[in-house]
């Protein structure tokens, strides 16, 4: 069976084939980074725009280099939330209506489910049952995940995602949009120890999260420091460091609390080396062991999207011709695959 995937819930275009035989065949991937960079943010109606424009292209880049016609693909998946309404709706409709188009059967795909499968793209993956870390620009969740669709979520953030805190944090550092990956080259030049942030509720039980308080603490560094590179670049690893330290304390946690070894980390914040090196340690702590998506599938691409749909066409699910997004969809409402 092959699936098409299809994401556009945010600023990336992402359009991929999963073959249930060979694996992933084909994947690409339009960045609108260009776009939205002089904003210094996501612009919602320009992102719709351009999914519009980018979509279709893609399709057919991904069929030629999996050397495919369209007759060859068995069904179409696309993430129907959670994102941003009006780019999730263009890639809602151009999806349902291939699907319509081909005669094939179209299923409708968890944006965070996505993420947290991804590993299960790489060779070796990890078995059920397994812990997972998802570390995203709109969300913080460490998930008890039984199998594909079962999930129990153990805890999530209060405020702030994680990746919203390096993108508030890179912003008021003077840092572009997005702010992850040039806050994460800063701090590898910053001295570790010149600053000390909090840990943000790790001097209490439980395995939520909260992260607004650390761009507020860079704020206020900023303003008290007035930053040379030096200091912003001190900042910017006290930043990182804090980041990282709580999100282990939490992972220990929960390993020690579930007696599950074995962790997922995904999402666009599991591109950091940092905390990769430092969750890598931790599992090997824990006598158990740590999966990541390799870095170009730890932030949105399609081949989550179609390996996920691949899950539930394989249950037997399948949308109706109607169709609708889901901008907000909770993972505790997500069911289990059949
Ligand atoms: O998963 P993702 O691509 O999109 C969402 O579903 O939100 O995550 C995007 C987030 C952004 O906040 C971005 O700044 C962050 O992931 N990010 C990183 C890195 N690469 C992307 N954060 C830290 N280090 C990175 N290398
Ligand atoms: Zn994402």
């Amino acid at each position: 069976m092959r699936v098409l995937g299809i994401e556009t819930s945010c600023d990336e275009t992402g359009i991929a084939i999963y073959d249930s035989g060979t694996g992933l065949l084909a994947h690409a991937l339009y960045s609108q980074v260009r776009l939205h960079e002089q904003y210094g943010g996501v612009v919602p109606e320009l992102a719709s725009r351009d999914h519009v424009l980018r979509t279709l292209p893609l399709v057919d880049a991904v069929l030629a280099q999996a050397g495919l016609a369209k007759q060859a693909i068995n069904a179409v998946a696309y993430t129907a939330g959670p994102g941003l309404a009006g780019a999730l709706l263009v890639g809602v409709a151009i999806g349902r209506g291939l699907a319509y188009g081909w005669n094939v059967p179209a299923v409708a795909v968890h944006h965070m489910e996505a993420h947290l499968l991804a590993p299960l793209l790489e060779p070796d993956p990890p078995e059920f049952p397994f812990l997972a870390l998802l570390v995203s620009g709109g969300h913080t969740l460490l998930v008890d995940v039984l199998r594909p669709g079962a999930y129990s979520i153990l805890g999530t953030s209060i405020d702030d995602a994680a990746g919203e805190a390096f993108d508030k944090t890179a912003k008021l550092l003077g840092l572009g949009y997005p702010g992850g990956p040039a806050l994460s080259a800063l701090a590898q030049r910053g001295h570790p120890g010149r600053f000390r942030f909090p840990r943000p509720m790790t001097d209490r039980p439980g395995l939520d999260f909260s992260f607004s308080g650390l761009k507020t603490f860079a704020l206020n560094t900023v303003t008290v420091e007035a930053g040379d590179e030096q200091t912003r670049a001190d900042i910017a690893r006290a930043f990182i460091d804090a980041v990282v330290d709580t999100l282990v304390i939490k992972c220990r946690r929960a390993i020690q609390q579930t007696g599950i070894r074995q962790l997922v980390v995904a999402g666009g914040v599991s591109a950091n080396q940092q905390l990769r090196d430092a969750l890598t340690r931790l599992a090997r702590e824990e006598g158990g062991r740590v999966y990541f998506p390799r870095p170009e599938f730890c932030t949105d691409n399609g081949a989550m999207i179609a390996y996920a749909g691949y899950l539930r066409i394989l249950a037997g699910e399948q949308e109706p011709l109607s169709f609708r997004v889901r901008p907000r969809w909770p993972m505790d409402e997500i069911t289990p695959c059949a």
